[in-house]
């Protein structure tokens, strides 16, 4: 197997190299390496590094973070140099002979032998054991090739009093409707194509996290949701603690949308939907999908680190903007303008132009056609019908 030393962030790595592992658009497929590696998923890695310092920063303990599908072990390793500096400990493991076997060579390049610690375990035997040898679990990350449903409940199982777990989805087509019997029987929901399938994905992968908190008596706070080309990220602080665990639960519902797979409403669990919803989405999660003082805190250590890829804060910097809007869901613009055979109108005017009557609106990092507000949808129409008159 031919090899090279890769870079990124502070991490250098052994990654194999092949034209064996190159799709016909020129594109690394990572599922078809000895060992997994995703360079595209840089800027999955640089939040979590930067989730683990916002945590951090904003008092919270970190001794331990946990990844059990470790892969080249990459991850652990940015998380021990640009998170945890000179202290915390790292366990890694995953089901591939191969991947621990490159594990322990990339630790070796890194000279973290007394700080990681890898084996070769399925995930959620690892999670258990962790917690039944008593390992403080301060911190886990949860990066499966396909859904991470299955390793929820060890994950959650395992942590200590707090703890900040990262859950990573590929698997869009079944968290976006495409797949809808895949997203039934994965998630427990009924999920529709629509304008904002992509949040729709990130609330039921949330909804069902909730779900497994609450019943192990933890409540999870979401601290970032984010959506990438290939992936969705959902980060939360959990606790042991059955009352807000039962607060939790009632931020689960579902979304009604149109005929035409427009947000109408929204319902929690146990209230009753008015007539005329022609879809009903969920269940899913209905609060807030990011904390504010968190997402600061991301951005500001993000700010500091010249070695991060420069997707990460750009991003951030978009989500920053969206957060304060505090609406579900948003509108795609392209789609709204092609329905009224109307031209996209720029970006910043029709903002600008929601703003000076009253709305709140920002682009969203979801979607680079679509448009975060809290303004109503005949209200939209009449903005773009008249800005595309000018
Ligand atoms: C997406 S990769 C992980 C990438 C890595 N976290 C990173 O940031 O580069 C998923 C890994 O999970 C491993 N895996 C699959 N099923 C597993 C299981 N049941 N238990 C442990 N590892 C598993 C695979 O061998 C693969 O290396």
């Amino acid at each position: 197997m031919r090899e090279e030393v890769a870079r990124e962030g502070l991490a250098r790595f052994y990654i194999p190299v092949s034209h064996e592992y190159m799709r016909s658009d020129g594109k690394i497929e990572p599922s078809w390496m000895p060992v997994f590696y995703n360079p595209y998923s840089q800027v999955n890695r640089d939040l979590t590094v930067l989730a683990l310092r916002a945590h951090m920063k904003l008092g919270g303990r970190i001794r331990t973070f946990v990844e059990p599908l470790a892969g080249s072990c990459v991850r652990s390793i940015r998380v021990l140099l640009e998170s945890l500096n000179d202290y915390g400990i790292a366990y890694a493991s995953d089901i591939s002979q191969a991947a621990v076997e490159l594990c322990k060579r990339n630790i070796e390049l890194n000279d973290l032998n007394t700080r990681l610690f890898v084996e070769k375990s399925d995930a959620r035997l690892f999670l258990l054991k962790l917690d039944n040898n008593g390992v403080p679990v301060d911190s886990i990350d949860i990066d499966p090739y396909g859904s991470p449903i299955y390793y929820l409940d060890a994950a959650i199982k395992s942590v200590g009093k707090e703890a900040i777990v990262s859950v990573t989805a590929t698997d869009l087509g079944a968290l976006t409707g495409r797949y809808k019997d895949v997203g039934l029987r994965r998630y427990s929901a009924y999920i529709y194509p629509s304008e904002f399938s992509k949040e729709i994905g990130a609330r039921v992968l949330m909804g069902a996290f909730v779900r497994v908190s609450s019943y192990l008596e933890r409540s999870a706070e979401p601290l970032m949701t984010f959506y990438h080309e290939h992936f969705l990220k959902a980060i939360f602080k959990i606790k042991r603690d059955r009352r807000s665990a039962s607060n939790a639960i009632n931020d689960l519902g579902f979304m009604c949308l149109d005929k035409d797979g427009n947000f109408k409403a929204a319902y929690r669990i146990g209230e009753p939907p008015e007539l005329g919803c022609f879809k009903m989405v969920g269940p899913l999660w209905l609060g807030e999908l990011w904390d504010e003082s968190f997402i600061d805190a991301m951005m500001s250590e993000g700010k500091q680190l010249s070695f991060l890829s420069g997707e990460a804060l750009k991003s951030l910097e978009v989500i920053y903007s969206e957060m304060k809007v505090k609406a579900l869901g948003y509108y795609d613009i392209h789609y709204i303008c092609s329905r009224l055979k109307l031209n996209v109108p720029p970006f910043s005017t029709l903002i600008k132009r929601l703003n000076e009557l009253g709305y709140k609106a920002s682009r969203t990092h979801f979607d680079r056609r679509g448009i975060r507000t809290n303004a109503p949808i005949e209200l939209l129409e009449e903005i773009i019908k008249s800005l595309s008159q000018n």
